[in-house]
């Protein structure tokens, strides 16, 4: 939940969308783990007066109330204090990629915690609205009326899915950390190939689902995206909806960014942009040409954002084409190494970051021309819709969000007015590099396109506004309103 706690998208969702819905009128009230970050950002942090136990793994586990609110908002956020569980250098894994072993005992404490302190604080809660596998517990725990906690009989609960990849899968013999009756371990509800998994609970007992494009809805219900869950998913029906993500245009406005060297917007994004390249390309040890097309990609080096043809197109491209690589990312260390000796050997060519960098991130997304997204798979994808926002053209591959929200640049699409970047379907080397190509033909030979198609994608409205619209009709539909 930016700006308390981030390790990629749903922390720009979850910071953005309570405020957009507060600004709607719907009140929300969040909870998150007391994590280290949220301690160490500044952010005024109070007491409160509730302190309580948890009985979990024959113990009874202490935790503390804290509060704090969304920075420019009302929004009350509660974090659930249990030092040992979430006073640690990461979220959900050590810095170095290995998953805390504990993770089912630390959600499971989260969810249950949540429970005890909605009834404590007496919150009247409508919807209980819950992110990923770490949550999933929460609508079972509603749909069972699981502590008999009075609150459980008004509310509904609505579950999203931001990548259904991560399940948070764990061995059967943790499933006593749930507090959840054995017979609730079948097919049908909470196991999966003998595991416990958490995200098909919370699939299975909300009384909504959703997920964070049309697309990704769709593709979920089908073998190939589905990751082992796409029967459950189809069995959902009419109550598995996308809801494409927005974007916080408090932090991300090329014309109040602080993080760049110069603001700009569409009417005068041409030296605007020209002066964050010229920036960028200082900042990287690259020769500062503005003729030279910079490709920018910022992403967790993880094998959903396609870096298995990434790294493959920077070799076969470094020594051919006159091009600068802007590459922010952190994550699989195979990766991070190949990435390492090819900006040791090309270092006029390749700048990277290894490292998580908010302001790096926002001046790549204005310096760049172009910015490259082939993911295998994106449930809805931010940064191609930052980049939209600051005149760098998309290009991705067309699946998930990214094909919901980026419109390729063809004869017709140009003259409906409506492209705004360039997609390539097959996931392949060579499809990419064909879109990434027709980019680069626009950009060096056909100006006129090349500025037709970053206006329209820097005019296009992707604020939270019409996304949380879509959220209350969820809400009030699952409402039965
Ligand atoms: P995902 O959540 O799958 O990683 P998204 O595109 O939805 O993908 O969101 C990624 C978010 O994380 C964006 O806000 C992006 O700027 C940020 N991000 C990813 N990697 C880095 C990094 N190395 N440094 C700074 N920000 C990063
Ligand atoms: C996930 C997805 C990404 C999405 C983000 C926020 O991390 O990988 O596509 O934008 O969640 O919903």
């Amino acid at each position: 939940m930016v700006p308390l706690a981030k390790t990629g998208g749903l922390g720009d969702v979850c910071g953005a969308l309570p405020i957009a819905l507060e600004r709607l009128g719907c009140q929300s009230t969040c909870f998150l783990p007391a994590y280290r970050t949220i301690k160490q950002s500044g952010l005024a942090i109070e007491a409160t007066d509730h302190a309580f136990t948890i009985y979990i793994r024959n113990n009874h586990v202490a935790c503390r109330l804290l509060k704090t609110q969304l920075p420019g908002s009302t929004v009350n956020v509660y974090l659930i204090d249990q030092p040992q569980y979430f006073d640690r250098d990461g979220l959900y894994q050590q810095p170095g990629g290995a998953e805390y072993k504990d993770n089912c005992e630390r959600f499971s404490f989260f969810c249950r915690a949540v429970a005890e302190a909605i009834d404590r604080l007496d919150l009247k809660i409508d919807i209980a609205h819950s992110h990923d596998w770490q949550t999933g517990l929460l609508p079972a725990y509603i749909r069972t009326r699981h502590g008999h906690y009075p609150w459980m009989s008004e509310a509904k609960s609505v579950h999203t899915i931001h990548n259904l990849a991560y399940q948070g899968r764990f061995w059967h013999l943790d499933m006593p950390l749930t507090g959840m009756d054995w017979r609730f371990f079948n097919w049908e509800q909470m196991e999966f190939h003998g595991d416990l998994n958490l995200l098909k609970t919370g699939i299975v007992f909300a009384d909504a689902v959703s997920t964070v494009s049309p697309t990704y809805a769709v593709e979920i219900t089908q073998p190939e995206l589905g990751c082992g869950l796409d029967s459950i998913l189809a069995g959902r029906g009419e109550n598995l909806v996308g809801i494409v993500n927005g974007v916080d245009t408090q932090t991300w406005d090329p014309s109040s960014d602080l993080h760049l060297p110069q603001n700009f917007s569409v009417e005068n994004w041409e030296s605007g942009k020209a002066a964050n390249k010229r920036q960028l390309q200082a900042d990287l040890g690259m020769e500062q040409n503005p003729d030279v097309p910079v490709i920018g990609i910022v992403s967790r080096i993880a094998d959903q954002k396609g870096w298995d043809l990434i790294i493959p197109l920077l070799e076969l491209w470094a020594e051919q084409r006159h091009l600068q690589w802007a590459i922010l990312g952190t994550g699989d260390p195979k990766h991070e190494s190949k990435l390492r000796e090819l900006a040791d050997r090309y270092p006029n060519k390749m700048g990277v970051m290894l490292t998580f960098d908010e302001k790096v991130a926002h001046r790549i997304e204005a310096g760049c021309d172009i910015f490259l997204m082939p993911s295998r798979y994106e449930p809805c994808g931010l940064n191609q819709l930052y980049s939209l926002r600051y005149g760098s053209v998309p290009v991705v591959h067309s699946t998930g969000g990214l094909r919901d929200t980026v419109i390729d640049a063809t004869n017709e699409s140009l003259q409906a007015g409506r492209a705004n970047g360039f997609r390539f379907d097959e996931y392949s080397l060579e499809s990419m590099q064909a879109a990434l190509q027709n980019a680069l033909d626009a950009f060096a030979y056909n100006r006129d396109r090349w500025k037709q198609i970053v206006q329209t994608g820097m005019q296009e409205d992707w604020s939270w506004d019409g996304s949380a619209r879509k959220y209350i009709e969820l809400f009030n539909k699952t409402l039965g309103r």
